[in-house]
């Protein structure tokens, strides 16, 4: 697939305040500073679309993009931001979740994770949290223009067998960087496969 047009719709904390349900949604999700909004202007080819900075924090709402008329791309706010109050931490928890547990037309999460880094406790915490929820996901490297590719293929091995310790099987995963544009056609043509499902189901 090829995104031919991407519109930025709302910035939202509140769930119910989201554009109507009616069309298969993917969410971007991840530690702060990770590259999640990089990931969804690398996309979109498009490197002012959602903001960035090399400051953790600077997503801070639900922010809703309409792609190709067809489908929603949503970039989240990043979760273990230390600086952040526990108190607004909170709250952004608890929102998110609302989100995530609401929104009926969520078709993957996608959970960015720092392809530099060993498995970080925080992620495998969120994956879990995930499955606890019964929301599907999928996971997507981060960074790979940082590394060398045998450090990179260790530390994805590394991640996948720390999951399959308490998974049975684990979702596909990418590996992407913002810099060089990796992984944008396999990412978005896995959105396009869910997408033909879900439009199939529905006619
Ligand atoms: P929050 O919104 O704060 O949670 O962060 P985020 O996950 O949206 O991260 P963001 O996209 O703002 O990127 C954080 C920093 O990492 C920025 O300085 C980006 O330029 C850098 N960055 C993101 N992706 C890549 C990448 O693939 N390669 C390189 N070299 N830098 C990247
Ligand atoms: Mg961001």
């Amino acid at each position: 697939m090829i995104i031919k047009k991407i519109q930025f719709l709302q910035s939202v904390t509140d769930w119910r305040k989201c554009p109507a349900a009616t069309k298969p949604e993917y969410a971007f999700i991840g530690r702060s500073n990770v590259g999640k909004s990089s990931l969804v202007n690398m996309l979109a080819n498009n490197k002012s679309l959602a903001k960035t900075s090399s400051k953790p924090g600077k997503t801070q709402t639900i922010n809703h993009f309409i792609v190709n008329d067809n489908w929603y791309l949503v970039d989240l706010p990043g979760y273990g931001f230390a600086s952040v109050s526990k108190n607004m931490r909170e709250q952004w928890a608890k929102y998110i979740d609302n989100y995530l547990i609401h929104r009926e037309n969520l078709q993957v999460v996608f959970v960015l994770i720092d392809i530099r880094l060993e498995p970080q406790r925080i992620d495998i915490n969120f994956i879990n949290h995930l499955g606890e929820l019964g929301i599907p996901f999928s996971f997507i490297f981060t960074k790979a223009d940082k590394i060398g590719p045998v450090k990179a293929r260790h530390n994805v091995d590394l991640f996948c067998k720390t999951l399959l310790e308490t998974w049975e099987d684990l979702p596909p995963h990418f590996v992407s960087s913002a810099t060089t544009a990796q992984g944008k056609e396999n990412i978005l043509d896995y959105i396009e496969q869910i997408n033909n499902q879900y439009y199939t189901q529905e006619s």
